[in-house]
């Protein structure tokens, strides 16, 4: 496990690491209402979709611990008002609006319960989400680390670590169960503009547990390819839709061309959560838009003219670019609307 705690439900509160400061700060904020956790997740405080899911889980269960309602439905109103503020944070994770209906499932087949046994139900619930998150994750690297070899340089993208999960991580869970495995790999972390995920976090989380890594710009990918210091690509996935087709960080998609031109294995590793079988592809996948500020100023100084700026924060990778998704419940490969369907059997 790592050293941080990303997230916490600690003595009626919700603390988390601060994502903006690192790898500078190691600060942790404290949330004492729901609209301080839905602001985290808007603001970035917390992000990874994964991570944001507990986060979802834990605002909804401190909105029903703090309600003063003490009329049954006026606190079941205020409920489905807090499911909304949090599902209205950011759009892509699906992970996100899985927990928050797994939390709202539980208080529709409880209507009947007093007020105190659904919000201890709440707490509960938010705090067992978290933890099978993490066991989740050790699960996804056990399944996956047959697919590192020792010696191997994984390439990764964004942050898919402990940071962006309860703990332990999904792309980086596959990772670190290879170097816990006593395998000799070594991970190159493209940066990820603009937020710079991987130079921030990866690198920090990573130089952490002392598995070696080393930062590239995300322009210098083709380049280590081209070069053969790259083994394989293994990335985290923000929603998977049921035929496969990838939404995650912007600069995923040019990352699994690149792998498909040099031969090199793309794989995606995500818990079962994060595939949304609702969604037939790729293009029903909303993607979020960011402030353009990300991209225009870096640390407060603007670095670029008055021009038009886009700022898409995720992309789609179709999933014939994806050799494999690593699931804790096994690998998939294509045809991925069968395989991944085969997960819930
Ligand atoms: O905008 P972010 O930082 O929330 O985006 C995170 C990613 O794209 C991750 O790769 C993805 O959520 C997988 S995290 C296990």
């Amino acid at each position: 496990m790592s050293s941080f705690k990303t997230i916490e439900w600690k003595d009626d509160r919700v603390l988390m690491i601060d994502q903006r400061s690192l790898p500078l700060r190691e600060v942790y904020i404290e949330c004492l209402m729901f609209e301080d956790v839905a602001q985290a997740i808007k603001d970035m405080v917390i992000r990874g979709a994964p991570a944001i899911g507990v986060a979802a889980a834990m605002g909804i269960a401190l909105g029903a611990h703090k309600s003063k309602r003490k009329d049954k439905i006026e606190f079941l109103a205020e409920l489905k008002e807090i499911s909304t503020v949090i599902s209205n944070t950011r759009p892509t994770a699906v992970n996100l609006f899985w927990a928050v209906k797994r939390m709202m499932n539980l208080v529709n087949e409880n209507k009947d319960k007093d007020i105190d046994w659904i919000r201890n139900r709440l707490v509960e619930e938010a705090k067992k989400i978290y933890e099978e998150d993490i066991s989740i994750c050790k699960r996804i690297g056990k399944v996956g680390s047959e697919l590192i070899k020792d010696g191997d340089t994984v390439l990764t993208h964004c942050n898919a670590g402990a940071l962006a999960t309860a703990g332990y991580g999904t792309a980086l869970g596959v990772i670190r169960a290879a170097f816990q495995e006593g395998k000799r790999i070594k991970v190159i972390a493209s940066e990820t503009r603009p937020f710079l995920q991987g130079a921030r976090l990866t690198a920090w989380e990573l130089d952490k547990d002392g598995i070696p890594v080393t930062i590239i710009t995300d322009n210098m990918a083709g380049y280590v390819m081209s070069k053969g210091m790259v083994n394989s690509v293994v990335v985290g996935a923000d929603r998977i839709a049921s035929n496969g087709d990838v939404a995650n960080k912007i600069g995923t998609y040019p990352l699994s061309i690149l792998s498909r031109f040099h031969n090199i294995p793309f794989y995606v590793a995500a818990p079962i959560s994060t595939i949304d079988y609702n969604c037939p592809s790729g293009d029903q996948i909303p993607i979020e838009k960011r402030d353009t500020k990300e991209v225009t100023h870096i640390m407060g100084n603007k670095i670029t003219p008055d021009v038009e700026v886009l700022n898409p924060a995720f992309d789609i990778t179709p999933s014939d670019h994806v050799s494999s998704i690593i699931t804790e419940k096994g690998i998939t490969e294509a045809p991925y609307s069968k395989s991944l369907r085969a997960l819930l059997g």
